[in-house]
């Protein structure tokens, strides 16, 4: 059988993951895909990093536009992150060749998702994007596929694996908020710019694309209001803690009566509740919806391999055939987003 190829444009923690697992687990996934997926260009800032697996027959390109542009490829995955400069080019460029494209990336897809799934459509492809909103959690699919004969009033989480691992470890351990972010670093969580991270934004761009699939509207990230936990102290949270409460980092988007409300900011929750359970690196997404009630899906949300299992899922989406359009629902077909009157929280 002829084997997907693909081409990845970042090697970074989610992208040597993705290349390492590919060659690790290639007899699984020959028996689940049917096909074998082949890595048959890679692009990167250092060639010469030993990154754990084989990349002799592969063509190294320095560019990861001219990869997208002229690779001999089936799929291109973008892991290099940031919404605009390469990432965006790369992806537009596969795009125009009607190449699908796996990305892990929400800040792009938080900018431009929309733009980019009109490109795509209007070019017969499709953005595939599982990893890009709480790493390894299935909630793209499950919004997508799974809930898609429900109407949802409102999602909301724990969307930073970097926050959330903070906080609990402030909240157990004490330590300050500098120590647990350098640990965060230092285990591939945090953003390249922890900014995004600590500052709210990284969950932001997260929340943006599940907005636009609970509720069937254009991304619009430039309607969230954003507080992150920047002046969280151990204090805080010990003086939460001997309320009752839990501080995490919580998104919500919701319907209103007048409008959608996308929030995200440090939120007290009461230690009893599921959210409150959720520690280290996991994040959680519940979805309240007509049919359900409400559900709640937690996991991993940072990290190499979980996040790369998330993009190793759309791969094989693409080795075996089986792609929905990118957002859900025909994209000429999105609502556009009215934004909710705030009210104090
Ligand atoms: N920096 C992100 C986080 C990575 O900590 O959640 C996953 O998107």
């Amino acid at each position: 059988t002829k084997p997907l190829r693909i081409g990845i444009a970042g090697l970074g923690t989610v992208g040597a993951s993705l290349a390492r697992l590919l060659q690790t687990k290639a007899g699984s996934i020959l028996h689940r895909a049917g096909r074998p997926i082949e890595v048959v260009a890679v692009s990167a800032r250092d060639r010469a990093k030993d990154r754990g697996f084989d990349a002799g027959a592969m063509e190294w390109h320095d560019d990861p536009v001219t990869l997208a542009a002229q690779a001999d490829i089936d799929g291109f995955v973008e892991l290099i992150g940031g919404a605009d400069g390469p990432a965006l080019e790369c992806v537009t460029a596969a795009l125009k060749r009607g190449i699908p494209v796996v990305t892990a990336n929400k800040a792009l897809l938080a900018h431009h998702g929309v733009d980019l799934a009109r490109l795509a459509a209007a070019n017969g492809t499709e953005v595939l994007y599982e990893a890009a909103v709480a790493g390894g959690i299935p909630i793209i699919k499950t919004m997508r596929e799974s809930l898609s004969g429900n109407d949802v009033t409102r999602v909301y989480g724990i969307l930073n694996g970097t926050c959330n691992y903070m906080l609990t470890r402030m909240e157990r351990e004490g330590l300050s908020f500098d120590v647990c972010l350098k640990d965060a670093q230092d285990l591939g969580y945090a953003e390249a710019d922890p900014t995004f991270d600590i500052g709210g934004f990284d969950a932001a761009h997260k929340l943006a694309i599940l907005t636009s699939l609970a509720f069937g509207t254009e991304i619009d990230s430039g309607s969230i209001y954003i507080e992150g936990i920047e002046r969280v102290t151990s204090e805080d949270i010990a003086a939460a803690k001997d309320l009752g409460y839990t501080i995490k980092l919580l998104a919500v988007a919701q319907l209103t009566d007048t409008g959608i409300e996308q929030r995200v900011h440090p939120a007290l929750i009461p230690a009893a509740a599921a959210m409150a359970q959720v520690s280290g690196v996991t994040n959680a997404v519940a979805v309240d919806t007509d049919l359900l009630g409400s559900i709640m899906l937690a996991g991993p949300g940072a990290g190499g391999d979980a996040t790369a299992s998330a993009v190793l899922s759309d791969i094989m989406d693409l080795a075996t055939g089986v792609v929905l359009p990118t957002l859900g629902i025909p994209v000429d077909k999105l609502k556009p987003y009215t934004r909710a009157r705030m009210r104090a929280h």
